[in-house]
């Protein structure tokens, strides 16, 4: 559906109390997406059978990472409607055209340290010692850069907190699906010192096939 249905149109009306007009994401796949544009700014709205853990992961990271707000949120007709904030900027998908490949795979090695740097026990307090944040949905898509390069992240409906293989296996997945084979050591060697566990291995081994042929 590339029009937002009336019982949405209906409920922005409400909560955005602005004329407003609304564009359905191009990226978007698993949940249907919507670019949301008022004339004092932007939105996104997502829609889907269930936003609740998305939603709440993204009030506990408020304060503490670059993540969009949440500005309301709706359930109706078993869909919830999740209204956040814009973070200006394009994803690295879209940035693949105008950066070079390697700049694409630096600036996504960084801003995964930098996620994995987060002081976990402020999100989860009780994480072990050698957890790290962990994105859960780690993606070339998940990441969007401003113009001035700040790196923000969306899409949280999985975070979580443990080993930072998780994100790393899937941002190698990432890599080959959107860039191509090759880029894993690479991505490894500029995000910095990581044991290669048999998950990351498996990961790099990919490079070698399609992802769909396993
Ligand atoms: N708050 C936001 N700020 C900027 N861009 C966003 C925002 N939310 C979504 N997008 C854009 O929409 C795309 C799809 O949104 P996302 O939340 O990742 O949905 P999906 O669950 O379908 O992957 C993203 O890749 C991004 O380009
Ligand atoms: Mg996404």
């Amino acid at each position: 559906m590339n029009q937002l249905n009336p019982l949405a149109e209906k409920w922005l009306s409400i909560v955005l109390t602005t004329p407003f007009n609304a564009t359905k994401h191009i990226h978007s796949h698993q949940d249907e997406v919507y670019k949301i544009e008022t004339p004092s700014g932007c939105y996104y709205l997502k829609i889907s059978k269930s936003l609740k853990a998305e939603h709440d992961n993204l009030k506990k990271l408020e304060g503490i990472l670059n993540a969009p707000r949440v500005i309301n949120f709706y359930n109706a007709d078993e869909k919830d409607y999740l209204l956040i904030s814009e973070l200006p900027g394009k994803n690295l998908v879209e940035l693949i055209g105008e950066w070079t490949k390697l700049e694409v795979v630096e600036k996504f090695a960084q801003a995964i340290r930098h996620l994995h740097s987060v002081d976990v026990a402020k999100v989860f307090p009780h994480a072990s010692t050698n957890d790290v944040l962990s994105h859960g949905d780690m993606a070339l898509p998940n990441i969007i850069i401003s113009d001035q390069s700040k790196v923000g992240f969306i899409d949280f409906g999985q975070l979580s907190c443990g080993s930072p293989e998780l994100d790393l296996a899937d941002a190698i997945w990432s890599l080959q699906r959107n860039l191509g084979p090759g880029y894993g050591e690479i991505f490894l060697k500029k995000y910095g010192a990581v044991a290669i566990t048999p998950k990351i291995q498996k990961a790099l081994k990919f490079k070698y096939h399609s992802p769909e042929s396993e």
